[in-house]
Parts: C-alpha cells; sequence; structure tokens
C-alpha cells in the first residue's frame, strides 16, 4: 500500500519524492491532486503516462505562494488583484508564460499560457514548501473519469502509478477549482467552480463564462464528456425509473443518495464526486437520475460537472 496518513515525516517523504522525479497524490480543498515537479520534463511525462491524459491538455501548475510567479509567467495588474483576494484558494488563472520559464513545455502541452494556483489545503501548502518546487497537479483520476474527493479515490482510480498518496481526509470543496483566462483584454471563465462570477466582477470587473463545447481548443478540459460514470445519468429527474439510482438534491421522495437534504449548494459540492462514484454501480442500478439543483452561486459549477457526467 502507498496511501499513508498525512503528517511532517511523510510530506517530508513525498517532498523528496518529487524533486526525485516521482508522483506524489496530495489532498487540496478542491479535488485530490496528481503531482509532479512542473520543472522536469520526465516527471510531468510521468503524470500523462499514469493518467491515460491527451497531451494536448495542459496541466494547472500550483505555487506555494503568488511570489512564486515571477520567471514562469507575466502577471498584470488583474493577477495580483485576484491573487490577493482569493488565493490560497480555489481560483486557477491563465496568463502569459514569461521567456525562460523554468516549466516543462509538456505541462503546458506547448501553449505560450499557463494556468496557476495556489491551493488551500495545509497538506498541499505544506508539500510545495518542503519541495520548493512547483507542482504540476491535474486531478488525481483516470483521464475523463470522476475527479477524487477521497484518498481511497485515488488508490482505486491509479493506485500503484502512484509513488506515495498522502491521505488528509475528504476534500472540503469537492470541486475542481474555477479556470479563469486573463491572456485576453476581458478575463474569460473556462471552468466554473467555487469562485463565482459575481466574486471575480466584484475584483476586476467584466468577466465572461466559455461556451461549453464538445472541443473548445483554448481549455481542453471544457470537453464535454469528461468527469464520467459508467452508467447513463439522466438530469433534472423529478421521478425515478425502477432499478435507477435516485441522486437527491433538497427533499426528494426516493432518492437512493441526497446531495444535501436541506437543499445546501456547498454540502451538495462536498458530497458531488463520492456520491456519484458510489451510485455508480452497474451490479445495483442501469442507470443514474439526478435531481434538479438551482443554476445559482456554486450551483453553476455543480450543473457544469453533471452535464458533463452525463454526455455519452
Ligand atoms: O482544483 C483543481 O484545479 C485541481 C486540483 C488538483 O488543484 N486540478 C485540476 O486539474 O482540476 P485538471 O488537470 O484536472 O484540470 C485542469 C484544467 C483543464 O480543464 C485544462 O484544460 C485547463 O485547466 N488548463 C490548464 N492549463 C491551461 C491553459 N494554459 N489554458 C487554458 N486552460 C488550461
Ligand atoms: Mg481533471
Amino acid at each position: 500500500m502507498n496511501t499513508h496518513p498525512a503528517t511532517p515525516e511523510t510530506i517530508a517523504e513525498g517532498a523528496r519524492i518529487l524533486r526525485a522525479g516521482g508522483l506524489v497524490a496530495f489532498p487540496t480543498e478542491t479535488v485530490y491532486g496528481l503531482g509532479a515537479d512542473a520543472t522536469q520534463p520526465d516527471a510531468v511525462a510521468r503524470i500523462f503516462e499514469a493518467k491515460g491524459r491527451p497531451t494536448f491538455n495542459p496541466l494547472i501548475v500550483h505555487l506555494g505562494s503568488a511570489d512564486w510567479i515571477t520567471e514562469i509567467a507575466n502577471p498584470d495588474d488583474r493577477f495580483h488583484k485576484l491573487a490577493q483576494a482569493f488565493w490560497p484558494g480555489p481560483l486557477s488563472l491563465v496568463l502569459k508564460q514569461a521567456n525562460g520559464s523554468p516549466i516543462a513545455q509538456l505541462a503546458t502541452a506547448g501553449l505560450e499560457s499557463i494556468a496557476v494556483r495556489c491551493p488551500m489545503g495545509v497538506i498541499a501548502n505544506a508539500l510545495l514548501n518542503a519541495s520548493g518546487r512547483p507542482l504540476a497537479a491535474p486531478s488525481a483520476n483516470r483521464s475523463g473519469a470522476i475527479s477524487p474527493t477521497h484518498a481511497d479515490h485515488v488508490a482505486e482510480s491509479l493506485g500503484n502509478k502512484v509513488d506515495l498518496i498522502l491521505d488528509g481526509g475528504p476534500c472540503s470543496i469537492g470541486l475542481e477549482s474555477t479556470v479563469l483566462d486573463l491572456t485576453t483584454a476581458e478575463a474569460v471563465i473556462l471552468r466554473p467552480g467555487a469562485i463565482t462570477p459575481e466574486q471575480i466582477n466584484a475584483v476586476i470587473g467584466a468577466v465572461t463564462m466559455a461556451a461549453s463545447t464538445e472541443h473548445t481548443p483554448k481549455s481542453p478540459g471544457q470537453m464535454l464528456s469528461h468527469y464520467a460514470p459508467t452508467l447513463p445519468l439522466r438530469l433534472n429527474a423529478t421521478t425515478v425509473a425502477p432499478r435507477e439510482a435516485y441522486l437527491g438534491f433538497g427533499p426528494t421522495a426516493g432518492a437512493t443518495l441526497n446531495l444535501s437534504e436541506g437543499g445546501d449548494l456547498s454540502e451538495a459540492a462536498t458530497n458531488l464526486f463520492a456520491m456519484l462514484r458510489s451510485l455508480d454501480d452497474p451490479r445495483r442500478f442501469i442507470a443514474i437520475a439526478a435531481a434538479p439543483v438551482p443554476e445559482t452561486g456554486l450551483g453553476i459549477a455543480i450543473n457544469d460537472r453533471l452535464r458533463r457526467a452525463a454526455f455519452q
């Protein structure tokens, strides 16, 4: 078994593994990440191999603090304002890479831009600071599958492809970070997350939402069939058919599991991926039906992930 509770000792071991070019899965406030030293091409290549991820899909580079941005990217005023307001936290910012950036080209899929974020988790932060390296870290799941919010999910999905899995318990937010493109005059949300358009707008002004199409060249993670369970998923279900699993929200009669009986969106976000995983059981069910979730605040990100999970 390569899963260990995160302690000062196992975090120090994780930092050694990372500096030596290995892979360490670690918890963040959003989901578990599969980390490698972003400056080592071979280490980054191992991420793509372990996940079965297409090499045209760039990774998010995690930083110990906003100061680490120097040499990596050319930040503008909007970056400084947003980092000040939301870092450490669930917001990834896409910037133009700096000339002579030390980041391996594979990490950014050869793009001129780079996505960076400073995660909020104590363990993630300790690992970044102990390794002293920017860490490329996609969600720690096989490409296209549901993101992991528990260490067990990582072990099930990637197992011995990871040198060390640091177990820090369940992730508090449960949905991947908001990805915001700052390479254009008007900021564009490429992936909705816990930091909402309203919150971004309050700090930098106008922001738009990228259209969700099957192949958005700007952000391959926008591809519609993503975060997919193996069973078909039916959305906005107000009734349930025989042998369907029913994922409820708010008071939902006949729910197999309920994202939040009290209708709380942040509780629903935290539960979403773990509940989808547990209902994705072809021995018990033929399909999953999901109750409607309001399209407001965090509900925008929840519905985004549900739509992707439902896309066949
Ligand atoms: O919450 C998160 O962001 C988690 C944790 C581990 O930090 N990470 C995560 O990584 O969700 P990943 O690789 O599963 O998703 C990264 C997303 C993808 O949609 C990718 O296409 C987009 O970020 N992305 C990365 N670099 C980009 C770039 N230069 N331009 C546009 N999109 C980019
Ligand atoms: Mg992912």
